[in-house]
């Protein structure tokens, strides 16, 4: 399109990020903090407002385009993968999404209208619990949990919060890519076409495995109950971070793959975990009031219609079609679609 790209993000994130951003030519801001400071992002936003009026913001906190999009092709495609693994006693019992800007967590509110009964889980660090306890705080599960809620989460089909120990999930990222992790894996019976796929799981798909197996033992699921999640991104991304896990811990041995797995993955446990009642999903929508509102200058009048507009999110989800003309329209009015 001609256009130059910006893009803004904490300046702790992992060193991969900043070379990809690189790679596809993009002029990089890093703002300061780590993973949840996402305010001093919106800072710099106003900034650019003021001094490059001609820019346009696509803030995937607010942009319905990002949870229209999961609810359309993440959703769908996770329907297409449960009926081709379904069998007659299955159900598909819950959606875990580690909620960043809440995009991807809007699968959910597609598997909804297929399936009634499934529960959406939003999980976050437990360092930085904001949707569970009000909580804030640093953590290390790039990619989540930024002490606000998203303008666009609909937290009326969210049925559970539950919230992940980052350390946890480095513990698991060491021994889903370590050799000595691996080794231990297959000696447990895991099968090595697995073990060498784990490497596609980067920290927060950790997270969302974690908050899987929590949501297993909670509802007392069986195997006819199939969960569903996402790896949101893979190890690839965090290399610096194993280097740097290895520097700080020494090599990764027998007894640390032994430890891991039992702690963090067997011995996984309920806690943290919270059904959400009417009024906790409604403390949490209230919650937006802050950011969106106080902060950054949104209507209360459209607040409001996020909780109380039943139209509001079945309008925005099933606007592909005419979203699909105006592309189309658009590529057609530059010359882009005779050149394909
Ligand atoms: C690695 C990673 N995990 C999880 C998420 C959370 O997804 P969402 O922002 O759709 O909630 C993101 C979002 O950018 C991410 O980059």
């Amino acid at each position: 399109m001609g256009c130059e790209a910006v893009a803004i993000l904490p300046e702790e994130m992992s060193a991969e990020r900043f070379e990809w951003l690189k790679e596809v030519n993009a002029e990089v801001i890093a703002t300061p903090g780590c993973e949840s400071n996402v305010k001093e992002i919106y800072d710099k936003c106003w900034e650019i407002r003021k001094t490059r009026p001609d820019c346009v913001i696509f803030n995937q906190f607010e942009e319905f385009g990002n949870c229209v999009w999961h609810y359309n092709i993440t959703g769908h495609a996770i329907n297409e993968a449960y009926n081709k693994l379904k069998n007659n006693q299955s159900s598909l019992a819950a959606y875990i999404s580690a909620t960043g800007s809440a995009g991807t967590i809007a699968a959910g509110d597609y598997l909804r209208t297929q399936h009634p009964d499934i529960k959406v889980v939003a999980s976050e660090a437990l360092q930085c619990p904001t949707l569970l306890m009000n909580g804030f705080g640093g953590h290390r599960i790039e990619g989540i949990g930024d002490k606000h809620v998203p303008w666009i989460h609909n937290v009326k089909n969210t049925n559970v919060i539950t919230a992940i120990d980052d350390e946890d999930c480095m513990r698991v990222l060491r021994l889903f890519n370590e050799k000595k992790g691996h080794d231990y894996l297959l000696s447990q019976g895991v099968d090595s076409e697995v073990i060498n796929n784990l490497s596609l799981m980067g920290i927060s798909s950790i997270s969302n495995m974690i908050s899987a197996i929590k949501t297993a033992k909670y509802y007392e699921l069986d195997e006819n109950d199939l969960i569903f999640s996402i790896a949101t991104d893979s190890a690839s991304m965090y290399q610096s971070r194993l280097k740097e896990l290895s520097e700080a811990k020494g090599d990764y041995n027998d007894i640390n793959a032994i430890k891991d797995y039992e702690s963090c993955l067997m011995g996984c446990r309920t806690d943290y975990y919270k059904e959400l009642s009417y009024t906790d999903k409604k403390m949490i929508h209230n919650l937006k009031y802050f950011t969106w509102v106080e902060q950054q200058g949104k209507e209360i009048a459209d607040l409001n219609a996020l909780w109380y507009d039943k139209n509001l999110w079945h309008q925005q989800f099933n606007q592909m079609e005419r979203w699909d003309e105006l592309i189309e329209a658009f590529n057609d009015r530059t010359g882009l679609l005779k050149n394909l």
